[in-house]
This record gives C-alpha cells, sequence and structure tokens, in this order.
C-alpha cells in the first residue's frame, strides 16, 4: 500500500449518510491491525452488531477519549502520494467539536495514527527488522511482572529484582551516613522515605538471590603483605598491621596527611567492570576515603569525609557526609561508586556530566586511624539491604512507626497529610525486609521491630494511625490515612504482603495479633476487590465513592502492579477469586474489555 504517504495512519469505514463512526470502527481495526490495513466495509448499523460481538466493548472506547487531543495539528508530512491512486483529503469531524485531516480511499477513511493515538491514549511504533517494516500496536505500555512461585518470608520480594531504586531522578543519594535512600518526592530539600528505604532493601536483597555471590577482590584483608599493592603518598605515611581487639581481626593502622590534596595510602585500579567498594575502617583525625573515577576523559574524586552535609560538589570533586560524629567509631562502609558518581553529576558544579566508558582510578584513605576488609565487588547487594533493615530498627518511634515527615497532598484541600502521618505500605514494606533481616541474620532485634510495628494497623487513620473502614464493616489499611478516606489499593496489598511475612516467623502473642489483622484485611480485600474493577482498567483508589469526585482511573504501570500483586495473593490465598480477576485485569490491558449490556 502507499508507504510513500510517510505518515502513519489507521483505517475508517464510510457511513454514506453521516461522515465518520471512527469510535465503532478503530475497535473493529485493532484485531486486525496493519501498517495499512483495511476494515470490511459496512453500513453503521451492521458494525455496531458486529463488534459488538468480536470486542464485546465498542461504545467504551469512548473511557480512552483524551480531550487534549482537542488541539491536535495535522502533521507537516501529511502530503497526498501521487501515483493514480484514489485517495484525496477529507475533513473527519470529531464528535462536532473539531476537525482533523484524514484520507479517503474509495470507501475507506484513513485518519492519522498520531492523533488516534493521543485521542485514546494507545501506543504504536514503527519496526524494522531485515527491511520490513511493520507497525506494532498496543493498547498499554506497561509490563506484568509475575512473582515467584513460591513465596517465602526469605524469598525474592515480588519481583523486586527488576527494580532499581536509587536511579530515580527522585532519590538525591544514598546517604554515606547510613547507606539509605534520601527522596526528593514531595520535598525538594529531602527526606527519608520508609517506602522508598524499603524497596530500596527488598529490590537489592531479590537481586542477591537471583544473582547470587558477586564477584569479589579483596584488597586489604587486615595483613601485612596486602600493603605491598598500596602507594604511599609521602614519606611520612606509615601503615602497618596489627591485632585489634575489639573487633577480633588483623586490621592496617595507618597515618597520613588529612589533607584532601595528598594520595594517603593509594590503591591503583583500572576497573571497568566492578563498582561496588566495602571497607571497616576507624579514624581519629579528620581523614577521609577517596574513589576516583574517570568518564569520557575527565577524573572524578568521590571523598567521603566526616562533615554532616549529605551530598555536595566543588568542580570534579564530590562530597559525601560520613556524619561529623563518627570519627573515632568503626564505620562499615558500602558504596556503589558509579551510582555516587551519578548522583554527584546531577548536582551539576562539573560542565561535564556525561557518565561514558567508566574507569574505576583508585581508591585513596586518608589520615590517621585502622582499616580492614577493603573490597571491590561486582555488587554489595546484601550490604545496601541491611543498611536498610538497620534503618528501621534505629528510627522507629515508641509507638512502632516510621513517620513520613513530608506533606502529602492527594487531592488538594480534600485529602492531605500534615507531616508525621503514618503509612500501612511503609510499616508493611518495613516487615517485609526487617523479617528478612532476621532470617538471614538470626538476629532478634529484627523480628522485634517488625512485630512492634503492627500497633498502628490497631490505630485508626482519625486518631494518626491507619486503620479505616469501609461502610462501617471492612477494616482497610490505608496507604494515605485521610479524611474521607481514599482506599489505595496497591499501597493496602503491599501492606497485607508484610503482615504475611511476619505471620509465617512470629510466635505466640505476636502470632495471635498478626494473625487477627491479616485475616481482616483479606476479607476486606476480598468483599472490595471488584470496586476497583472499571471494566476496562481498575481504579487507584475509590476517591469516585468517599469524596463523590470523577474517579482515578490506574495508569498501565499500577494496574500491572495490581495484577502482580492479585498473581502475588493467588499464591498465598485458596480463593479463585485473585487469578480470575488477574487474567481479566490482564486481558483490559488488550483491549479485551468487560462485556455490556
Ligand atoms: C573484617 O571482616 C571479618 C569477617 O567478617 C570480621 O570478623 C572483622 O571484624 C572485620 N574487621 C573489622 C575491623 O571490622
Ligand atoms: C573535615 O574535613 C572535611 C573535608 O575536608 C571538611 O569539610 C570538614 O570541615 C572538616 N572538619 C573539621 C572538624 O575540620
Amino acid at each position: 500500500m502507499k508507504k510513500s504517504l510517510g505518515s502513519c495512519a489507521t483505517i475508517m469505514r464510510v457511513n454514506p449518510r453521516r461522515a465518520f463512526v471512527f469510535l465503532i470502527v478503530l475497535c473493529t481495526c485493532i484485531l486486525s491491525f496493519s501498517f495499512w490495513s483495511r476494515c470490511p466495509l459496512n453500513d453503521q448499523q451492521q458494525t455496531v452488531r458486529e463488534s459488538s460481538e468480536v470486542q464485546g466493548s465498542l461504545d467504551q472506547s469512548v473511557h480512552f477519549r483524551n480531550r487534549n487531543a482537542n488541539n491536535y495539528d495535522v502533521p507537516a508530512e501529511m502530503e497526498m502520494a501521487g501515483g493514480g491512486s484514489s485517495m484525496h483529503e477529507i475533513t473527519c469531524e470529531i464528535n462536532h467539536e473539531y476537525s482533523v485531516q484524514c484520507r479517503r480511499e474509495e470507501n475507506e477513511v484513513y485518519m492519522p495514527f498520531s492523533f488516534i493515538k493521543k485521542y485514546f491514549e494507545v501506543y504504536g511504533e514503527i519496526q524494522v527488522s531485515e527491511g520490513d517494516e511493520k507497525f506494532e500496536f498496543s493498547h498499554s505500555y506497561s509490563e506484568v511482572h509475575v512473582p515467584p512461585e513460591v513465596i517465602r518470608p526469605d524469598g525474592i520480594f515480588m519481583s523486586f529484582e527488576h527494580y532499581n531504586v536509587e536511579i530515580r531522578k527522585r532519590v538525591k543519594c544514598i546517604t554515606a551516613t547510613e547507606g539509605v535512600p534520601v527522596s526528593t518526592q514531595w520535598e525538594a530539600s529531602g527526606h527519608f522515605y520508609p517506602i522508598q528505604i524499603a524497596q530500596f532493601g527488598l529490590s537489592h536483597y531479590s537481586k542477591h538471590l537471583v544473582e547470587g555471590k558477586p564477584t569479589v577482590t579483596r584488597l586489604i584483608t587486615g595483613n601485612d603483605l596486602d600493603l605491598d599493592l598500596w602507594a604511599y603518598s609521602s614519606s611520612k605515611t606509615t601503615a602497618r598491621s596489627l591485632f585489634d581487639r575489639t573487633r577480633q581481626s588483623d586490621v592496617i593502622q595507618f597515618k597520613t596527611s588529612d589533607s584532601l590534596s595528598n594520595t594517603g595510602l593509594q590503591y591503583e585500579l583500572k576497573e571497568k567492570n566492578n563498582f561496588a567498594v566495602t571497607l571497616d575502617f576507624k579514624m581519629i583525625s579528620n581523614g577521609s576515603v577517596t574513589a576516583s573515577l574517570k568518564s569520557d576523559t575527565y577524573t572524578f574524586h568521590i571523598h567521603y569525609v566526616f562533615s554532616n552535609t549529605l551530598i555536595s560538589c566543588d568542580g570534579r570533586n564530590i562530597f559525601f557526609g560520613l556524619g561529623e560524629n563518627r570519627r573515632g567509631k568503626w564505620i562499615h562502609l558500602a558504596r556503589d561508586v558509579n551510582m555516587d558518581l551519578l548522583k554527584g553529576l546531577a548536582l551539576k558544579c562539573s560542565k561535564h556530566r556525561k557518565m561514558k566508558d567508566l574507569t574505576f582510578l583508585g581508591l585513596s584513605i586518608r589520615g590517621q586511624g585502622w582499616v580492614d576488609n577493603v573490597t571491590l565487588a561486582s555488587a554489595a547487594h546484601m550490604d545496601h539491604f541491611f543498611d536498610a533493615a538497620n534503618w528501621f530498627v534505629n528510627h522507629q518511634d515508641s509507638r512502632g512507626g516510621w513517620p513520613i515527615k513530608v506533606t502529602r497532598k492527594l487531592l488538594s484541600g480534600v485529602m492531605e497529610l500534615p507531616p508525621g502521618w503514618y503509612s500501612a505500605m511503609a510499616q508493611g514494606q518495613a516487615m517485609s525486609t526487617l523479617v528478612r533481616a532476621y532470617l538471614r541474620s538470626g538476629s532478634k532485634v529484627y523480628l522485634q521491630a517488625a512485630t512492634d510495628a503492627l500497633k498502628i494497623f490497631e490505630i485508626s487513620s482519625a486518631q494518626g494511625g491507619v486503620k479505616a473502614r469501609f461502610a462501617n464493616s471492612y477494616d482497610w489499611y490505608e496507604e494515605y490515612p485521610t479524611t474521607p478516606s481514599s482506599f489505595v489499593l496497591n499501597g493496602f496489598i503491599f501492606s497485607l504482603f508484610g503482615l504475611y511475612d511476619l505471620k509465617q516467623v512470629a510466635e505466640g502473642q505476636a502470632l495471635e495479633t498478626v494473625t487477627r489483622i491479616y485475616n481482616e484485611g483479606i476479607k476486606s480485600l476480598k468483599a472490595m476487590l471488584l470496586m476497583y474493577d472499571s471494566g476496562t482498567g481498575t481504579f487507584y483508589d475509590l476517591r469516585h465513592i468517599t469524596v463523590g469526585i470523577a474517579p482515578n482511573r490506574a495508569r498501565w504501570d499500577y494496574h500491572t502492579v495490581h495484577i502482580s500483586q492479585l498473581l502475588q495473593l493467588s499464591r498465598m490465598e485458596d480463593d479463585p477469586l485473585f487469578m480470575r480477576t488477574a487474567k481479566r485485569w490482564q486481558d483490559y490491558m488488550q483491549g479485551k474489555w468487560s462485556t455490556h449490556n
């Protein structure tokens, strides 16, 4: 067909009397879409009937309508091709509201895909392989990640091995004080968002299980012989091995100038694959650890220093604060220096911001102190995981919660949470993290923190907790405990996952409590799940019911989270509702909507 037209379009049927019935026709065309495919000619009545049988959802396509399409401009390249075709321009009048330039060829009408895409919120791309062009059309852009077959409290969390939390722009950096992400979401200056910290921990934990043990090179084990490979910046630099009684380990005692302009005790590298550095050190002067990396042709230095500034930069020097009060104490530091450089470059101190052809040039240790266990590895997933778990232990308040210290406006002026709110999702994801840390380490500290996190589930939203009630019958654990209640679906289910994990390991009174809270939640979920089913997709929350406004449709990536969660629930709970619903919701992603009357 007329590829020379250059612009991608789809076909419309022409009704002899009325101009276009494109809404109806698009649905039919979806079934057999190709670059310039045809739909058979038919009259309008018949089209409606036939399509109903095939698709069962014709008039619902209007739900995809995007008002922004109002401002649609005809692309400049929409010039008619010659070649004796009977094709000519025709105006498409859209719902008597506005017009779009289309093409007509005999009884077919072609609408520009760029218009269709905006108007119906659908997606399409031309794919070229071995010289063959084809047009791939899809209803959704998102993908369902299938959770593991067996759900275990020490297993991979959902499919979080695919997550990379820290690479997101809204993560300012991973702190060098506690090794957890700082979020700039909802507050540009940054705050510690427990959900993000849990997801950071759970993603590294899951990656570790999937990837297996990292490749590790030991640069210092505490033995004198290691020092042969280290360079001394001056004759005043000293280093020797000695036994440290507090750590029951041979360590290296060192002394160099504190000044950042000296290279201290330095290990040179030309590393292109491994960017995870871990070390144990204690300093009694204002020392520092520096990683030097070359990106493109420029060398950047990442300095870990005793300051309280989380991250800062000066030209091609990037600083991470270890915390001023940590001098004189043993510190275990685990850094992904690649990520640290990325976050440093995002501060825009240097004109050179490209991450290209990265080489890890070396590591420097300066000041006066002791160092041990310096390693270079492909990843330090378990260190990051325990940093997250330890953050939850160290920052849990007396109510067993992790208050979120920024304002959250779910719906401006109607559903707002002032700083200090708790989130059932944060409590639940913290539990999933802490239960894994307990099973991995055997330390009861983690189990206790997970158990203490239960308390907030029993406090109502109105009293500063997270428990809402639907129709005075069903308990619901709120991701955002607003008044009126918001009933956010995905956050509630994540909280149930945390309760489920804790239920597998708790004992005595804690087991009783968690079982009761979990069972109440599952009962509510089964009763309320289908309230989120729109027939073509899902709702993110129930604001249309509690506030009486337009529903908040879940965008495709939340819709796919809903599906993954149902798949996981189908493995946890013996009820066909979850699998049946998951399958239907997956069908919606292919435009297979529910039937209508
Ligand atoms: C180095 O690692 C070993 C093994 O994990 C540990 O026993 C030792 O205490 C560590 N050294 C220091 C100084 O923390
Ligand atoms: C320690 O060194 C860092 C980096 O050189 C500097 O920012 C900080 O002010 C110093 N602290 C003290 C107490 O000298």
